[in-house]
């Protein structure tokens, strides 16, 4: 049960890590087309798909699958919670997670022609994603401590 339950956490945290890394990409687009042209609707339609129907969804199912495997960890009473590593996973997930929650309201900002950054400011927040998921995964395949 407990392998079936890490492949599907790790296929949930696929899919959120896709749209993590992908929809700032297309915040940098989206500064380039013009306010109310073809282009701009045509970005608003795919970003916010991109939130509702995969990367929110995958950010919960990757938080519910990820808390039943720390509750079953080794530690009797507190399961992985106990481990050094989990807690550093832990603090890296809930900045993503604060992110998740930013690239939101940026989806509504451009969907109201409101947006109020520069593609650069996108480009820098698209580094991000990456160097969370990179510090995550090495915790959690290797468990340095
Ligand atoms: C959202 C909150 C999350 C929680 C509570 C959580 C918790 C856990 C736990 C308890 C395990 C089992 C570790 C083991 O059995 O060795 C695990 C496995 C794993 N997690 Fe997460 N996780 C979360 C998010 C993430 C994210 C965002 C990523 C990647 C960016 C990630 C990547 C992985 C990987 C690759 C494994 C497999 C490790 C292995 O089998 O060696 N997790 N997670």
């Amino acid at each position: 049960m407990y392998e079936w339950i890490k492949a599907f956490h790790v296929i949930a945290v696929i899919a959120w890590m896709a749209g993590m890394l992908y929809l700032p990409r297309l915040f940098v687009y989206h500064c380039a087309a013009d306010k109310g042209s073809v282009q701009s609707e045509t970005f608003k339609i795919m970003e916010r798909r991109l939130l509702r129907a995969i990367i929110t969804p995958a950010m919960i199912a990757t938080w519910l699958l990820g808390l039943w495997l720390a509750w079953q960890g080794p530690d009797s009473r507190y399961g992985w919670f106990a481990s050094g590593w989990f807690e550093a996973k832990l603090v890296l997930v809930l900045a993503l997670s604060a992110l998740h929650g930013f690239i939101a309201r940026w989806v509504k900002d451009f969907a109201a022609d409101r947006n109020r950054h520069s593609a650069k400011f996108y480009r820098i927040i698209n580094e991000i994603p990456t160097v969370l998921m990179i510090g995550i995964v090495i915790l959690a395949v290797v468990k340095p401590f």
